[in-house]
């Protein structure tokens, strides 16, 4: 069946540097059939060719070489603009009118695209409801959500109730492009595709879990979002607890939608709450050095640039296992990397002298920029008796792959056009998430709030993020991963 992708907030910075290119990319590449129409809807008024014309510029510039005039004009055949306003209902009949128009009257799947800003959400889909877009009698009809989905637990349930009067649960698809990204899913392949690290996976072997997202970038031009933000909502309580939740849950009976989501469910539902005295003991916040002299942040404000957490989940498989989380903006480098670090060995045989102590063994999943696999364990240091170091063996994965061609949004668009729900969260899994997250906000706006500590630029946060972890007698796995 043809297939219509209606992208609300047509004029918006995702659109241009993001969705269109990605959709672009996957018509070059003939993952997307010809009969592939994208239908832009914002409030400023274009023509089709116009819209045609300032999209050929903007996706030139995001995908660089890989742009070809002529796939490009084949493309852009497809590519229609309508002028609307998602506050006016007879816009919406317009929409109805005209789609049906390039549709040829024929049944065709669609996507409708909520890119505008997050107050319009609950409108749009509201207004698709009434105008009678919703109805999947001839044909899908799905609509994809953008990040952030609510701001806290009411208002994420409050998006979801809205949503839900119009669309059924499997029409919805909420966004988080961390699930789009290849080395993510590679980590469910690491899981379930390979008998040998299952055994180990667990309490019985491994000591603890750190998952680490830094970044070296400042807020910048996102400052005004940013500082009504905070890393609690921008990072941990979507992208983190994705991670988090792919590295614990367990394996899946079948990789669908259901089945995948239920077990991820299943790893926040077993997240010991936060309460009293946990919110300063099992957590650091911290703003970077000059972060309140940036331009659109509050003076004096208390948002925080990064954060880390200690959470344990109560089940089975992670009983007494700490998952330490941390997130910053401004640190020494880009990388997110899951390390799972191991139980040292029951009896130590060598006593390697005082001056190198065993390192337990770990294994490190590099998720970006570097892709790739590494296990730490001890070898001996030739001719020094019996004196042991760290060594490793190092995986890249596909070395040769080209990065242009596996950005998240080409994943997650194809899955949204086919239907395919497994890498989007699910509406229990996004309120879940905020039940969290919005304690532990709320402690550290109170005025009992944990001390905010401050750090400069460029390391790797606030030093009693390390002092913190000392006092469980571990230590960050502080490494900025090497590129070839
Ligand atoms: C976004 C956040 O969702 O993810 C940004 O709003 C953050 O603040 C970005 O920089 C990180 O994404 P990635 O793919 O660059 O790790």
């Amino acid at each position: 069946m043809a297939r219509t992708m209606v992208i609300f907030g047509a004029s918006g910075d995702l659109t241009s540097r993001k969705l269109i290119p990605a959709l672009y990319l996957q018509f070059q590449r003939g993952k997307l059939p010809k009969t592939t129409r994208v239908v832009g809807v914002s409030r400023s008024e274009f023509s089709d060719e116009e819209w045609r014309k300032q999209l050929a510029e903007t996706t030139q510039k995001y995908v660089g070489e890989s742009f070809e005039t002529e796939s490009w004009n084949q493309f852009a055949e497809g590519v229609y603009y309508v002028p609307g306003d998602i506050n006016a209902e007879a816009d919406f009949r317009k929409l109805a009118k005209r789609l049906n128009e390039i549709e040829q009257d024929q049944p065709s799947d669609r996507v409708y695209y909520v890119a505008t800003m997050p107050q319009l959400y609950e409108t749009a889909a509201a207004q698709l409801g009434k105008a009678g877009l919703a109805d999947d009698s001839q044909g899908a009809r799905r609509i994809v959500i953008e990040k952030p989905f609510g701001t806290d637990l009411a208002t994420a349930k409050a998006l979801n109730q809205s949503i839900a009067r119009v669309f059924r649960e499997d029409q919805v698809y909420r966004i988080d492009h961390y699930l789009g990204k290849e080395t993510v899913q590679n980590l469910m392949v690491l899981r379930f595709g390979n008998a040998i690290f299952e055994p180990l996976w667990n309490r019985n072997y491994i000591d603890h879990v750190q998952i680490t997202v830094a970044e070296e970038v400042l807020v910048g031009r996102r400052a005004d979002y940013y500082d009504r933000s905070g890393i609690m909502r921008d990072m941990f309580q979507n992208h983190i607890f994705q991670l988090m939740m792919i590295t614990a849950m367990e394996g899946p009976v079948k990789f669908n939608a259901g089945s995948v989501r239920d077990e991820k469910v299943k790893v926040l539902s077993a997240v010991r709450p936060l309460r009293g005295a946990d919110f300063a003991d099992r957590g650091v916040r911290g703003q970077y050095e000059g972060y309140c002299e940036e331009k659109g942040v509050a003076a004096g404000s208390q948002t925080e640039t990064f954060a880390a957490l200690k959470l344990n989940i109560d089940n089975w498989r992670w009983k007494g296992v700490p998952f330490y989380l941390r997130s910053g903006k401004a640190l020494s480098c880009r990388t997110t990397q899951i390390v799972l670090n191991f139980r040292e060995p029951p009896h130590l045989l060598f006593e390697n002298g005082r001056h190198s102590l065993p390192q337990a063994n770990r294994i490190v999943i590099q998720i970006q920029p570097a892709e790739g696999i590494q296990v730490h364990f001890q070898s001996k240091v030739p001719d020094q008796g019996m004196k042991l170091r760290q060594s490793s063996l190092d995986f890249r994965f596909d070395p040769g792959h080209d990065k242009s061609q596996t950005d998240a949004y080409q994943r997650l668009l194809l899955d949204v056009l086919q239907g395919d729900a497994s890498l989007f969260a699910r509406s229990d899994e996004v309120e879940l998430a905020w039940q969290i997250i919005d304690p532990i906000i709320a402690a550290w706006r109170s005025p009992a709030a944990p001390v905010m500590h401050t750090y400069p630029v460029a390391g790797w946060g606030p030093e009693a993020s390390a002092e913190w972890m000392a006092k469980d007698n571990r230590t960050w796995f502080d490494v900025c991963p090497v590129i070839n």
